[in-house]
């Protein structure tokens, strides 16, 4: 069916996990991620809602657009507690059901490792923002070292896709979002969960970028 994706597996596990990692420094990505939003916001493949409790007041409306079926469902429950008022729909960032310029914000959490064309979601974020409208990210990204991205490399083309719900992890997500035509402001990169051995998921970036 257009506007929807599934993957039954990856979204009752992912959903399981979400609460723990919250627990483990997620909760604080996503309030540093949200922090500053006012005004109608469209989030991009919402999950399970995670994002929801943590939109400040300034913010009048949230529509979360997500793909999964059973995550779009606990999203639509996360929604009725949610501190604003945020409508859950179906869709897929590749194709947004909404007209030019009719957000002041988007947000994407861990969402463009996943989408499967990187370059048609941000070329349709950049269409649904006002002039002026702000793009808040935080996604995990291509390791910084050539012997770590190699590795990444590898696990996309193989198995990680297939295990993670189309997840890919040597993504270059800052500078495609510069080439969409964003201007982006300083990025904070960090690994997260800061283990001794790194994930192929550790390296970070959260920041915003303007829709020009
Ligand atoms: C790792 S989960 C992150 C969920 C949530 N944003 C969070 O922070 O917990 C990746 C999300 O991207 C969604 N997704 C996958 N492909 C997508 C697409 N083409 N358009 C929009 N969302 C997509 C998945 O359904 C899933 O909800």
């Amino acid at each position: 069916m257009p506007g929807t994706c599934s993957h039954p597996v990856f979204a009752r596990v992912y959903a399981r996990l979400a609460p723990a990692m919250d627990r483990a420094g997620a909760a604080g990505h996503r309030r540093r991620l949200l922090a500053g939003l006012s005004g109608r916001v469209l989030e991009v493949g919402a999950g399970s809602g995670a994002d929801f409790p943590h939109y400040p007041a300034t913010v009048t409306e949230v529509v979360a657009v997500e793909p999964e079926p059973h995550l779009r469902e606990l999203a639509r429950r996360a929604a009725a507690s949610a501190p604003v008022p945020v409508t859950v729909v179906a869709g897929t960032a590749e194709h947004l059901p909404a007209a030019d310029g009719s957000f002041d914000a988007a947000v994407c959490a861990l969402v463009l490792c996943s989408v499967p064309d990187q370059g048609a979601a941000l070329a349709e974020l950049h269409r649904v923002l006002r002039p002026g409208g702000r793009l808040a990210f935080w996604e995990h990204v291509r390791a910084g070292t050539p012997g770590r991205a190699r590795v990444q490399d590898v696990l996309d083309r193989t198995v990680w896709p297939r295990l993670a719900g189309g997840c890919h992890t040597g993504r270059d997500t800052a500078a495609a979002v510069a080439a969409a035509g964003f201007r982006l402001a300083p990025v904070e990169r960090f690994r997260w969960p800061d283990t001794r051995l790194p994930a192929p998921t550790s390296p970070h970036v959260l920041g915003s970028a303007v829709r020009a």
